[in-house]
């Protein structure tokens, strides 16, 4: 018996990076997984080797009608929605001054009206079920403490942070007994953070591994996908509105002078 027996979940930005890790361990713990993303191959690749607990649907977070879409597929296919993580996500270099506001709108598109979007169609399908839910929104560090050097990401996460507690309020007030947390992620091994880094579209493990260093240790996707599975199941059913740090105490800052 899985974590997960037998729920039903979606996973958005499945195709890569800390989406594909939970759709994986989801999976091998029981889940039917719906894996979306804008990157159809890697997309379908991932949900092939899954097999055939998996489905893949090609997504764009930001359209409403995309979403519907996935949303009624998955429970056409599995028969109910149990669980969203809304996991893609993107990032634009610029602090504040050097950021454009096209980049500042197309980087909060993706990542908060996509998470937006997101509980807002899937609430009304998990309700329906009647099981409850958990809701799953990957934020960042960058919420917490904010970042110089990528102005518009860190607005978009500090977003998810704050509407993650508004979603979390409003079903226990209709008392449906879906939960909704952020999680909040330092350095994780993952194509997004090697094109940070390097500028570079692509990058082989060895590259990506070469980013973390003993001071400054990266986790894997893995780490992250253990807690999405924590969330996911029974097993946190009191954990609610929270913001859950995987961090490695990077934002737990001494007092000044120790
Ligand atoms: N890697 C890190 O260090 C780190 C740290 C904190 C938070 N995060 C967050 O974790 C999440 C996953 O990031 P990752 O590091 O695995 O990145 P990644 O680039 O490996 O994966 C992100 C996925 O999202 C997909 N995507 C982007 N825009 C989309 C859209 N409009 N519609 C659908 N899919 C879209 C991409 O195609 C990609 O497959 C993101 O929300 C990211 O901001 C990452």
């Amino acid at each position: 018996m899985g974590r997960v027996e037998g729920k039903v979940c979606i996973i958005t930005g499945a195709a890569s990076g800390m989406g594909k890790a939970d759709a994986v361990m989801l999976a091998e713990q029981g889940a039917f997984v719906v894996l979306t993303d804008l990157n159809e191959k890697d997309g379908q690749a991932v949900a092939a080797q899954i097999g055939e607990r998996a489905i893949f649907i090609k997504h764009n977070v930001t359209s409403e009608s995309d979403w519907q879409h996935v949303v009624s597929t998955a429970v056409e296919r599995f028969g109910r929605l149990d669980v969203l993580v809304n996991n893609a996500g993107m990032m634009a270099l610029g602090n504040v001054v050097e950021c454009s506001l096209e980049d500042y709108r197309r980087v909060n598109a993706v990542n908060s009206e996509g998470v937006f979007l997101g509980c807002k169609t899937a609430i009304p399908a998990m309700e329906a079920a009647g099981n409850g839910g958990s809701i799953i929104n990957m934020s960042s560090v960058a919420a917490m403490h904010g970042m110089s050097f990528v102005a518009a990401y860190s607005a978009s996460k500090g977003a998810v942070m704050a509407l993650t507690k508004s979603v979390a309020l409003y079903c226990r007030e209709k008392r449906n007994g879906i939960r909704c947390n952020s999680i909040h992620p330092d350095g994780v091994k993952t194509p997004m953070v090697f094109k940070v880094a390097t500028g570079q579209e692509t990058a082989s493990r060895e590259e990506i591994e070469s980013l973390s260093t003993e001071a400054n240790p990266m986790c894997e996707p893995e780490d992250i996908a253990s807690l999405v599975l924590y969330l996911a199941s029974d097993e946190s059913r009191f954990i609610n509105a929270a913001e859950m740090l995987i961090d490695n105490a990077s934002t737990a800052t001494p007092p000044i002078g120790i």
